[in-house]
């Protein structure tokens, strides 16, 4: 054989090997080399759709991640929320345990396996760490989801999906899914986690058998949401747009958990490369749980935003006043601690999920909130006799146009205008000093993606139009082309 043959012999073998082994072995390492890619593969998956890469965020971060390689969307971060730096001395090793270090942040994440010899990405997007001695994974990234949940995606009880501003999650009860808003306690060392939205199983199909273990979700490729428990028919179907419609091998479903706090499924579109908005689990803007920001008003139809005080003027990205967080209970008393804003025609978005007691007048109802310190705002509604009691902070109120229904909400003075130097305040600006700073990540990376031209960036204006309804301090995916809307 000649050199040449011996050659060419060799090096498609090794094109051979590498195409069929999406994998890596023990003693694997890298560092990112790139100045300004956006992303840099790893390895690929054997139809060469999906990446484990170096993903870079906020301009000089980086992330370990599972994209979608045609779209460079992520559907899987190992370090969400302790980003390292995108810098030669950051550095993924494989030695049984995956581990990503990076001496400048201190960053350390791993797998925290032991035993594994490979490391493997399937054609669902799944990262799995296999152990020849045995027969299941044990290690897979299906079971770390972060706000993205893909077809075949195993969603458990033990489980949650957290936008990537950390507002919202995702998470399943013993009988229903449910959306929740995080908010901050008083002393910002905790959360609280608030129902928004929840899905409770319609068991068609398939009923819950009490004693028989937990439920779990998945994204069926015939195009739903399912809810599941011992049988392989589902306890509950939230169909797609897509369901049942030529159900092609191509057409790849995810859900996801987006900043302003909606659940929303897309496919892929292969002949346009694009995602195709498929799903929501929200359909009306202002049940969404910050639609007009604290205090805000959201008039259903279109209207927009407005302000529960009718002498503030909604501002577009910059809302009516502040948040509030944690309570009133440490403030001093003798009621100068907060002011009161009253507005007939309004109501909570969700009270269907707030807890009501019966009152004979809404004088009473707005005493049972007055008096009590964990109150924020009541609503009375002067037909039913029901005082719906908001014990967490006021976000946006949906108009009802029911003059009948009162809403009284507290407004802690330090928000309302004379800024009182404390902790609280601190917190407060803290948290808006977070959010410009993800948003101004996220506007740098579009800039970036834009630059670059990146496929999938149809339509979709940039942030600078503020539509009535931007979502204060989230950023919206506007990567994907907003067709099949319903
Ligand atoms: C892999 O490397 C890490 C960090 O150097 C070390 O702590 C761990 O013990 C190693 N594991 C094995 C199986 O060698
Ligand atoms: C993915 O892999 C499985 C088995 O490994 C195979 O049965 C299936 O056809 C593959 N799907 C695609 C889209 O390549
Ligand atoms: C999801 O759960 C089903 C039923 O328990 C199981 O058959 C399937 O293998 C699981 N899929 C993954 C990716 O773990
Ligand atoms: C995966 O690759 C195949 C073959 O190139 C393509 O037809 C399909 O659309 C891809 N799927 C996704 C989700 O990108
Ligand atoms: C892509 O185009 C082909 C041919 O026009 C069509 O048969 C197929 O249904 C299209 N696929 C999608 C996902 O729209
Ligand atoms: C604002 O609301 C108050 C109390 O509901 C009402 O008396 C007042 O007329 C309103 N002002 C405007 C400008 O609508
Ligand atoms: C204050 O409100 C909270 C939340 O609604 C409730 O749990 C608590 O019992 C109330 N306290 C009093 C004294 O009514
Ligand atoms: C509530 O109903 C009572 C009696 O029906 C009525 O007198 C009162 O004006 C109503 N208040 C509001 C705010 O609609």
């Amino acid at each position: 054989m000649s050199p040449f043959l011996l050659l060419l012999f060799l090096s498609l073998a090794t094109a051979l090997t590498c195409s069929a082994s999406p994998q890596i072995h023990i003693g694997f390492s890298a560092s990112p080399q790139s100045q300004t890619a956006l992303f840099e593969s790893l390895f690929t998956d054997p139809t060469g759709n999906f990446s484990l890469c170096f993903l870079r965020r906020n301009q000089n971060h980086l992330a370990l991640a599972v994209i979608h390689v045609a779209s460079s969307q992520p559907l899987w971060l190992a370090n969400p929320t302790h980003l390292a730096s995108w810098s030669h001395t950051t550095r993924l090793s494989f030695n049984g345990t995956l581990l990503l270090s990076d001496p400048k942040t201190n960053l350390l994440w791993s797998t925290e396996t032991n035993g594994g010899d490979t490391l493997l990405l399937l054609n669902t997007s799944n990262l799995q760490i296999l152990n020849k001695a045995k027969a299941t994974p044990i290690w897979q990234s299906f079971d770390f989801p972060t706000n993205t949940l893909v077809q075949d995606q195993n969603f458990t009880t033990a489980m949650s999906l957290s936008s990537q501003n950390g507002l919202y999650s995702l998470r399943l009860g013993n009988d229903f899914m449910g959306l929740y808003a995080n908010y901050p306690e008083n002393d910002a060392s905790s959360l609280r986690q608030l129902l928004y939205w929840k899905r409770t199983a319609l068991e068609a199909k398939a009923v819950i058998k009490q004693g028989q273990g937990p439920i779990y979700a998945r994204v069926n490729k015939e195009g739903y949401l399912g809810m599941y428990q011992t049988s392989a028919k589902p306890i509950d179907v939230q169909k797609f747009d897509s369901f049942q419609q030529n159900p092609t091998a191509s057409s790849f479903l995810f859900v996801r958990l987006e900043p302003d706090g909606n659940l929303k499924g897309y496919y892929w579109n292969s002949n346009k490369s694009s995602w195709v908005l498929n799903y929501q689990a929200i359909t009306e803007t202002c049940e969404l749980p910050l639609p007009c920001g604290s205090y805000g008003l959201c008039t259903p139809g279109g209207s927009g935003c407005s302000c529960l005080d009718n002498r503030t003027r909604f501002e577009p990205g910059v809302g009516c006043f502040g948040g509030s967080n944690g309570n009133l209970c440490s403030e001093k008393i003798g009621g100068d601690s907060y002011s009161v804003i009253r507005r007939t025609g309004v109501e909570p978005p969700h009270k269907e999920l707030d807890g009501h007691v019966t009152t004979p007048s809404s004088a009473e109802c707005e005493g049972l909130c007055e008096r009590n310190c964990s109150c924020w705002g009541a609503m009375y509604n002067n037909v039913s006799g029901f005082c719906y009691i908001m014990d967490y902070p006021i976000g946006t109120m949906t108009g009802s146009g029911e003059d009948y229904k009162v809403g009284y909400f507290k407004v802690r003075k330090s928000e309302s205008g004379k800024n009182r130097v404390g902790v609280r305040v601190g917190v407060v600006v803290g948290v808006m000093v977070g959010i410009v700073f993800i948003g101004a990540g996220v506007w740098m990376m579009r800039m970036r993606w834009r630059r670059k031209g990146v496929n999938g960036m149809l339509g979709e204006e940039n942030g600078s139009s503020p539509g009535p309804y931007r979502n204060l301090g989230s950023d919206s995916f506007k990567s994907i082309e907003m067709s099949g809307q319903r």
